[in-house]
């Protein structure tokens, strides 16, 4: 599975970076606006920390003015993902940006029909918004998993990414759901180390070695 984070804080991207363990970014314009920077600025700083895809998002509504801002948000570096919403004007787009070699995330995805829709038109990835399915009391994991068998079922190559994501539980079940990628919190991402068994652990082999006397090397 890959791990993408859900920021546009660059402090943090650089943290995370620095683990190996992160294959891309997706930021949005609640994200953007809460860093408080200048989107193609910040966006251009972000892609100069990870090789792998950043996705940017648009925010014209028509087709018309997708494609305009998708040409802009392309310019500030090879590895942006254009990011789209799921209406019908975001699927156009979405169509034309693949066949014209882009990287597109298609995202605001509720349902297994919007992400049927998106495959068809080409996505790269197809952003299912988990949290927010759960937080209206429907399971959010259950359209990971009509996603995957219906993926599966066309061989499409669109890539489950699983969003919206709230705990370290929504990253193992997305996982077991078979999601591709998961998009991912800072703190929900670093908060998949912890176990309170580890930290007891450890602490239980470092007071034994510290009445050995040893020290290694
Ligand atoms: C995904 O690309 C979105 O930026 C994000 O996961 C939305 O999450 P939220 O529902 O916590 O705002």
């Amino acid at each position: 599975m890959k791990f993408f984070v859900d920021t546009a804080d660059v402090d943090e991207i650089r943290e995370l970076a620095d683990t190996g363990l992160l294959d891309g970014v997706t930021t949005n314009p609640s994200l953007i606006m809460k860093s408080g920077r200048d989107i193609t600025e910040v966006t251009k700083e972000i892609c100069s920390i990870v090789d792998g895809p950043v996705s940017a998002e648009v925010t014209a509504t028509d087709f018309d003015g997708m494609m305009k801002e998708a040409k802009v948000l392309a310019k500030i570096a090879d590895n942006i993902c254009i990011k789209l919403p799921l209406t019908m004007d975001g699927i156009k787009a979405c169509k034309h940006l693949t066949s014209a070699g882009h990287k597109t995330n298609v995202t605001l995805c509720f349902s297994a029909t919007q992400a049927l829709l998106a495959a068809k038109a080409g996505a790269t990835y197809v952003s299912p918004f988990i949290g927010r399915l759960d937080d209206m009391g429907i399971d959010g994991m259950e359209l990971i998993e009509e996603m995957r068998l219906i993926f599966d079922n066309y061989e499409f190559e669109t890539q489950i990414l699983a969003a919206s994501i709230r705990s370290v539980n929504h990253v193992k079940d997305s996982a077991l759901a078979g999601a591709d990628v998961a998009t991912i919190p800072p703190a929900t991402l670093k908060a998949l180390v912890k176990h309170p068994l580890t930290d007891k652990g450890l602490e239980a082999f470092l007071a034994d070695w510290a009445k050995t006397g040893q020290t290694i090397g």
